[in-house]
This record gives structure tokens, sequence and C-alpha cells, in this order.
């Protein structure tokens, strides 16, 4: 009866997809409860490469796979991706994919609204995905938003649709672009409707059903903890709560349905976009460790930034998380460094700090106090078992553990969705 929870414990790209289509398995259904399709995750399964933004990582499986209530979802977006997939032999149908009614859409103008801030503002830009995310988060909150349901009384859009317009009209004047074409905007969504409300569900109530039945319930996070709206490195992150108490908000469910959360932490520390990160390298290390880990974004192309593990920032996300094992991914990339580095605290303003501060330029500002360990020279790429891990990579990781307070489960040696060493298995808790 046993549910998980998966979230980034880091900025992203920690391997998620990776872990989740793992895990799924030993899933019934896996939700997808937050972001939208500013996610990229992808999953090596031989010759095959699976690249999922919107979709749950658990289609590629079969397993039913649900859009929850909390994702933006871009209709046009969503139906490139279904395409994309089967194109790749993915059977999608609605008897294993189903969207909540109720998540907003994501509309052209967001889109366009999302790149017009970035290229105004210039310096202090977030380095958003330019996927419209922000801005249909800000149209659901501010109670504006066009939903999956309404996609089947688009006739009777209008009185919305002046509450939008009047809203998105006003903004797009003061960027000197005209009013939003309200014509072409319900002539497109009417070309994509049928598409979506196929798979339009109250999902809430699927999953309410399969929780009864003591199915599997695996949740899906997008993004990361620092990348959260609230306990994240405000202003760089993203639009949603990224957490795992988002689960049961995002699809309908009650907040003990999270069961094992599962924090997925990369073995050092990546970020794309904007916004502080401590222990970023710009010499040959941080080099290496993007070529080795390929760190390119799944969603932009942009190069990742690099740097140690950060084991302050990944003890804070775990704390607020409430998470109950890692994912320690990507040990592979560490192969070969005669030492390496872990950052155990900060330096600021002449005082000692054991967690990271709220203020952006304080969390600019911070030195990390590193705690230097031994590297190896032997390869732990494909690694399925601890016994196939040299002696210095188990005592990194019992490092970890121990800084971060929270125990390994899995941990992850290449992109490949068997090279995985189970540990604790999180179902069985
Ligand atoms: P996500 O957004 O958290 O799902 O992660 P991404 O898919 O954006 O980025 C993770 C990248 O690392 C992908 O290219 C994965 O195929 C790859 N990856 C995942 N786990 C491992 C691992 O243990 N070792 C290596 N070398 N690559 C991995
Ligand atoms: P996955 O699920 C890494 C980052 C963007 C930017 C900030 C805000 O693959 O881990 P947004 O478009 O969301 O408004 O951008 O958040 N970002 C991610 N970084 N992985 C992601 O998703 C991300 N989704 C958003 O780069 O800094
Ligand atoms: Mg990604």
């Amino acid at each position: 009866m046993a549910n998980v929870t998966v979230i980034g414990g880091q900025w992203g790209d920690e391997g998620k997809g990776k872990i989740v289509d793992w895990l799924s398995s030993r899933a019934d259904v896996v939700a997808r409860f937050q972001g939208g399709h500013n996610a990229g995750h992808t999953l090596v399964v031989g010759e095959q490469v699976y690249k999922l933004s919107l979709l749950p990582s658990g289609i590629v499986r079969g397993t039913l796979s649900v859009i929850g209530n909390g994702v933006v979802l871009d209709p046009w977006w969503l139906k490139q991706e279904v395409e994309k997939l089967r194109g790749q032999g993915v059977s999608i149908t609605p008897e294993n994919f189903q969207i909540a009614e109720t998540c907003p859409l994501i509309l052209p103008f967001h889109r366009d609204l999302d790149a017009l801030r970035e290229d105004a503002i210039g310096l202090g830009k977030i380095g958003t995905t330019r996927r419209g995310i922000g801005p249909a988060y800000e149209d659901k909150v501010g109670r504006r938003a066009i939903r999956v349901c309404d996609l089947a009384h688009l006739d009777d859009l209008e009185l919305q649709l002046d509450r939008l317009c009047a809203h998105h009209d006003a903004l797009r004047a003061g960027f000197g672009e005209g009013p939003v074409d309200r014509e072409r905007l319900v002539a497109d969504l009417r070309e994509v409707a049928d598409f979506v409300l196929e798979f339009a569900r109250p999902v809430w109530m699927t999953l309410n059903e399969a929780r009864a039945r003591g199915r599997r319930i695996l949740f899906e996070g997008a993004q990361g903890v620092l990348l959260d709206v609230d306990h994240g490195t405000y202003p760089y992150v993203t639009s949603s709560n990224t957490i795992a108490g988002t689960a049961a908000g995002g699809t309908g469910l009650g907040p003990s349905a999270a069961g094992f959360v599962l924090g997925i932490v990369k073995a050092y520390t990546t970020r794309v976009g904007s916004g502080p990160f401590p222990t970023e390298l710009d010499d040959a290390i941080g080099q290496r460790l993007g070529e080795r880990g390929h760190e390119f974004g799944t969603v932009t192309g942009r190069k990742r930034r690099c740097g140690w593990f950060d084991a302050v920032l990944v003890r804070q996300s775990c704390a607020v998380s409430g998470v109950t094992g890692i994912a320690l991914t990507k040990l592979d990339v560490l192969d070969g460094l005669d030492e390496i580095n872990i950052c155990t605290g900060y330096r600021l303003n002449g005082k000692t700090l054991d967690h990271f501060p709220a203020h952006s330029s304080d969390q600019a500002a911070v030195e990390p106090i590193y705690e230097t360990v031994e590297g190896w020279s032997q390869s732990t790429a494909g690694a399925r078992s601890w016994a196939q891990l040299p002696a210095s990579a188990i005592k990194y990781i019992r490092r970890i553990e121990e800084l971060i307070r929270c125990p390994v489960a899995l941990v992850s040696t290449s992109p490949e969705r068997e090279d995985t060493i189970l540990v604790r298995d999180p179902f069985a808790d």
C-alpha cells in the first residue's frame, strides 16, 4: 500500500526521470503534480532515449500515468509530445493516460510574456525556460485562467476572455505589443480541444479510487526544492511549489498519501539559469563535470553550471521536503578525481552559517567551507551492487548521509535504467 513521492533535491536535472522510470515497474499509477513543460526528464532504455517534458515518466512502461491539477498544461505542446512518444512506439491512450479537468492552460501569450519580461530585464533576468510557466501560474491564482474543462465550453468563453484579456492587453501595451487576438485564440483552442478532452478526467477520483484499492501511487516531481517558489533561491526560482508537500494538493489526495519521500540528489551540483550557486566551479574541474555528466539542458540546450556537492543546501532541501531517503545519482561522473570537496557550511561577514540565508544578496555572498575527501580511480559506471563500488566511493556516500542527515535508498551509476543500486526499497516501507 506504500506510495512514493519523488522530488528533486537540488536545482533540478538530478535524474528524476531515470529513477521514476526505474521505480514505475513497481507502481500502479504515476502522477505529475506541479510544473509544466519546463521540465525535461530523460529515460534511457537500451538504445532508446526518451525525453519527456509534460508526460509522466511512467508512460514509457505503460503504467497508468496522470497529470494532476497542480500542473500547467500547454495543449499544443501536449499534442506534439504525445505524437513524438507514439512515434517512438509508446502507447498512449485514455486507458493509460489522464489529465485533470482543472489544469490551467498555458496559452501563446503566456509564452510571449515570459520572453518579453526576460528580455526587458537584461542582467537581472531569471533565465526561465521561456515556456510561459510563470505567467500561467499567475493567471491561475489571479482567477483568470482558462482550464482543461473550458475546452468543452468554447462557445461560452466570452466572460472569461474579457477578464483574461483585460489583464493581458494592459500588460502587452506596456511592452508595446498589440492586444490578444481573441478570435485566433479561440480558433486555435478549437483545433486542439478534442485531442485534450479525450484524456480529461476527474483525476482526483481516479487517484482516490486507486488508493482505496491499495494501488501503489508514484508521485513524480519536476524541478527541485531549490527552485521552489517559497523555499528556493527566490526570485531565481520557478513559479510552483516543488516540495513533496505539493503532491497531495496538486493531485487531489490528502497529505498522508505522499508515502516514502525520495529526494533525487546528484553526487555534485548543477544549475541552469541565473541565481546564486555557492559551490560553482569556473575551473577545469567544473568543465570536466559538465563534459563527463553531459550537463546540457534537456529543454533549452543551455550549458548547466557545475560545482561541488553542497551538503548544507541538500540538508535544507531534505528538511523542508520531509525526505525519507535519497537516490544519489551520477556517482560515476566523479570517477577519476584525486580529491573531492563537499561543502559543509558557509562563511558570511566573518560568521559561520549552517544553513542558506534567505536574502539573495547574502546567498550570493556566502563562501563555502569545504571538507576534502579522497576520490577514486576505479570506474563506478554501470555498478549495480554495493560490492562493485570502490571503498572511497562508499566513504563519500556515507559522509554525505551523515552531513545531510538522511539515508541513501538508491545509487545511480549511469543513465541506463538498470544501472541502479538498491539499498532500501522505497515501496517496501
Ligand atoms: P531530471 O530532470 O531530474 O529528470 O534529469 P535530466 O534528465 O534533465 O538530467 C539528468 C541526465 O543525467 C540525463 O541525461 C540522464 O540520462 C543522466 N543520468 C541519470 N542518472 C545518471 C547516472 O547515474 N549517471 C550518469 N552518467 N548519467 C545519469
Ligand atoms: P526538471 O524537471 C532545471 C529553471 C529555469 C530557471 C527557473 C525558472 O528537468 O528538473 P521557469 O521556466 O520554470 O519559469 O524557469 O527554473 N528550471 C529548471 N532547471 N530543471 C528543470 O526541470 C527546470 N525547470 C525550470 O532554468 O532558472
Ligand atoms: Mg531535467
